[in-house]
């Protein structure tokens, strides 16, 4: 019995193996997904995630942000799932956070929970040791020296230089046609060579801006480090700059003469204890960071400025009128701009204000979760990114009345706390705002009085460069005031 039962057996038995054989992989895996979805959806109430759409898998919603203008992209969903959402863009999950209170939890009460990420090509581009990508205590020491720098009582005395470099350059625009967002590039760059060398220029400073110049090209391009790449020439450029650099530093080191600037702070941060100073290395890239966090942004804002002053005649000439009284005065004294002067100048500071509000260049900055978060009552895993949008809060109606109207008036009474971050807000804010407000007033000064300026073309609009600014970069027929500046 058993031996005839036992092949037909035998063989069920092993066809019956092979049918398990073949589902516990498949059962496995549905449980696997069963889990993931079960995980995703059904976290206890407080391990919720944020509303929003993942979009496809590995591209998210890369593709619809750039069919999309990015404004538009994140007005859409913020209406749709409100000031918290999830995304997930550019290969990364994201968070996106829109509301004042929100924003200042990531920025400054909990900012040790969300560290500042950047690509790494960017990383390698400006230096690792530059302070954007550091946190604690390597970040606080640098930081109080950027800071000391730029505080109002040592960017005072720059005035009478930065002011040098407007009357060089603002006579060779009369009766030509500039663009104003290279223009305006060229003075931001010349303003931040001063910050960060000091006024007396050494052998090596033309070497290191025209290092500077290859390497900007490259920054915007695809990462891709092969011969003859836009990124691999950076890199090259890059090679070289930090050579130069070094060769600079180690001479003011020898010379016992640390020379002014932001170079100067951070030689002379030493304790004089050889352990505590800063290495060669350290120095090269935060003087690199500074000049690259200086430059494009004042530069982009500042065009902004002339687009908005040409678009409102009657602000042009109230600010014309503001700058020629304190002109008047200067001249009857004998003396040139003060500190003083450009404290009393109210209507351009609120034009300035408002540009900040209105174009918001840093339409949003990245932070990184460096672990597990509870945030608002949603859950942000360890990784992904979450990013507070300026922008958006600029431009919302409850905190400033018709936002797509330029009114510097608004500015007439502090904005709401927390709602107004163009120089974004808590340990890792732009330690450069007093110097940026004080180029672009400096400017101001000078060529409202005495210039005029007509758009070319009638293209509006925005491209990305990688900050927001007008179309073409503004191309403009600039002539004397009083006199036609015809287009
Ligand atoms: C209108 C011009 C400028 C705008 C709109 C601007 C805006 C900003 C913003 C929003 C941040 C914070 C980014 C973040 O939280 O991730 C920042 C950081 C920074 N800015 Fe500016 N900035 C301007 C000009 C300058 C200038 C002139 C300098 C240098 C003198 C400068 C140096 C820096 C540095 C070094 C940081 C990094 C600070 C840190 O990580 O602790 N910026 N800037």
């Amino acid at each position: 019995m058993q031996l005839s039962l036992s092949p037909p057996f035998a063989f069920a038995s092993s066809r019956y193996s092979q049918v398990v054989f073949l589902m516990v992989p498949g059962v496995l895996f549905c449980c696997f997904l069963l889990l993931l979805v079960f995980l995703q959806w059904h976290r206890p109430k407080d391990k919720r995630l944020p509303p929003g759409s993942m979009g496809w898998p590995y591209i998210g919603e890369t593709l619809k942000l750039y069919a999309e203008n990015p404004n538009s992209f994140f007005f859409n969903r913020q209406k749709r799932f409100g000031d918290i959402f999830k995304t997930h863009i550019l290969g990364c999950p994201c968070v996106m956070i829109s509301s004042p209170e929100a924003a200042r939890i990531v920025l400054v009460t909990r900012a040790h929970l969300f560290k500042p990420t950047y690509p790494t090509s960017k990383e390698k581009m400006i230096g690792p040791e530059a302070l954007f990508f550091h946190q604690g205590a390597y970040h606080s020491r640098l930081k109080k020296l950027v800071q000391a720098s730029f505080l109002p009582s040592a960017i005072r005395g720059s005035i009478s230089e930065i002011e040098q470099i407007v009357l060089r350059f603002l006579p060779s625009w009369k009766n030509t046609t500039i663009n104003a967002l290279q223009e305006m590039k060229r003075y931001a760059f010349d303003v931040a060579m001063i910050s960060a060398f000091g006024e007396k220029q050494d052998l090596e400073t033309e070497g290191i801006k025209h290092l500077y110049h290859s390497l900007e090209k490259g920054y915007n391009s695809m990462p891709l480090d092969l011969p003859g790449t836009p990124f691999h020439k950076a890199m090259k450029a890059r090679k070289l700059l930090n050579e130069t650099l070094r060769k600079l530093i180690q001479k003011r080191r020898q010379s016992r003469r640390q020379g002014g600037g932001l170079l100067g702070v951070l030689l002379g941060d030493t304790d004089n204890e050889k352990l505590n100073q800063l290495s060669d290395s350290q120095i090269a890239d935060n003087i690199i960071g500074v000049i690259f966090a200086a430059h494009d942004t004042t530069a982009s804002v500042l065009t902004w400025i002339l687009k908005y002053l040409h678009d409102n005649e009657d602000l042009l000439e109230a600010v014309t009128r503001e700058q020629e009284g304190i002109r008047s005065k200067i001249v009857e004294a004998n003396r040139g701009l003060t500190w003083d002067d450009t404290r009393r100048m109210p209507l351009t500071s609120r034009v300035i204000q408002e540009t900040l509000r209105t174009a918001s260049i840093l339409s949003f900055t990245f932070r990184e979760a460096v672990e597990d978060v509870e945030f608002e009552g949603y859950f942000i895993p360890k990784g992904w990114k979450v990013l507070p949008l300026f922008r958006s809060i600029h431009h919302c109606a409850d905190f400033f009345p018709q936002p797509e109207r330029f009114d510097p008036s608004r500015f007439e009474v502090p904005p709401k706390p927390n709602t107004y971050m163009p120089f974004g807000n808590g340990v890792h804010s732009c330690p450069g705002s007093e110097l940026a407000k004080l180029e672009m007033l400096i400017l101001l000064h000078h060529l409202t009085p005495t210039y005029r300026w007509q758009t070319v073309g009638v293209e509006d609009g925005i491209q990305y460069g990688p900050f927001p600014v007008p179309k073409w970069g503004l191309p403009l027929r600039v002539g004397r005031k009083n006199k036609s500046a015809t287009p």
